[in-house]
């Protein structure tokens, strides 16, 4: 079985686009990897600029949303990045095989580095090698991310290669991406021609996991459709509204668009594919915002969980970083 390995950004504000597109393939994931291993990324996040007294407080919104949403500390390792300190001493031996050019050709330092009034941080820069080594540490096979980590990915195989090929092949593993069908594709309900975004997106068009559920009914019920006339429902690139309530229904109901479609045949117009998915979203989430309010209460529970998830990571980070530093021959004889 392959080891499962994907982090997640530190914020209490996570959407239907990474519930759907990320977090229900982490809970998969449970039950298929060996082991699957989900990091919250608090190292990450001091790339950009951040309130130091606010970061745990997200950590805990994070690991509070995830265990709501079905993750099991017993059947998985989920822990603080910046708990295990090994991924700060491989991210340093990484920057050894990272080409420079690489690094600055990548999107997201673009995208992120043009954003930045006072400081272009290094760490912004090098920030992909950081989720390197998140991954690499572990010697993971299959990294679940979305669409938009797909370049982060390739430069960690790359790095991983490269590695391999100047220190001693079969040290590392190269890892493959898993980007997933629908959640990869879960849009902005106002403007579908968007990815659903907490940067880029609309607040209208954006459902947020703790919104108050008349507030997720009401969003959906202003979702932007067409103006078909007759209202056509079904999927197509041409539909990109329409598609969307469609996926997100199929999704969070656990069946393929393909029979949404066919229900739908006898509905009215959009209002009714509008408030069917409005409703399931809202049934889909209300046990989870219930569990979150329980979990989130309790933070030294949330620590502990978070304990034990760091001392499980560490002990398999440790054996990977004792390999690296022998072959790259650093520090005392092993
Ligand atoms: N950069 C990822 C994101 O913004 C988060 C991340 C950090 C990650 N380390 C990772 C994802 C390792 C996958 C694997 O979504």
């Amino acid at each position: 079985m392959a080891v499962i390995f994907s982090g997640i950004q530190p914020t209490g504000r996570k959407h239907l686009g990474n519930y759907i597109g990320a977090i229900t393939q982490y809970v998969a994931g449970q039950d298929r990897g060996d082991p699957a291993i989900y990091c919250i990324v608090d190292l990450h996040a001091t790339t950009v600029p951040y309130a130091p007294a606010e970061l745990r407080e997200r950590v805990h919104d994070t690991t509070a949303v995830l265990l709501a949403a079905g993750l099991d500390p017993e059947r998985c390792i989920l822990f603080r990045q910046g708990d295990v300190r090994e991924h700060t001493e491989l991210c340093w031996l990484l920057t050894s095989v990272s080409a420079l050019g690489e690094l600055n050709r990548m999107h997201q330092f673009r995208d992120k580095s043009a954003a930045q009034r006072e400081l272009i941080s290094a760490g912004l820069l090098l920030y992909p090698v950081l989720q390197a080594a998140d991954v690499l540490a572990y010697r993971a096979h299959e990294v679940p991310i979305g669409e938009d980590q797909r370049e982060h990915l390739e430069l960690m195989r790359n790095i991983a290669e490269r590695f391999n090929a100047r220190f001693g092949e079969n040290t590392l593993v190269v890892p493959e991406h898993r980007i997933p069908a629908v959640g990869a594709r879960i849009r902005d309900l106002q403007e579908p021609e968007r990815k659903m975004s907490t940067t880029a997106g609309t607040e209208q068009g954006t459902v947020y996991l703790l919104d108050e559920p008349d507030a997720i009914r009401r969003k959906f019920k202003r979702a932007v459709t067409d103006s078909d006339d007759p209202p056509v429902l079904r999927r197509g690139d041409d539909k990109p509204g329409v598609t969307n309530l469609i996926d997100i229904l199929a999704s969070v109901r656990g069946v393929s668009p393909q029979s949404v479609e066919q229900e739908l045949a006898g509905a009215r117009g959009y209002g009714d594919l509008k408030v069917a998915v409005g409703e399931a979203v809202v049934e889909a989430l209300g046990p989870l915002q219930e569990r979150y309010r329980a979990l989130r209460e309790d933070e030294s529970a949330l620590e502990d969980a978070l304990a034990q998830g760091a001392s499980k990571a560490r002990a398999i980070a440790a054996r990977t970083l004792a390999d690296v530093r022998a072959v790259m021959g650093i520090g005392a004889v092993p």
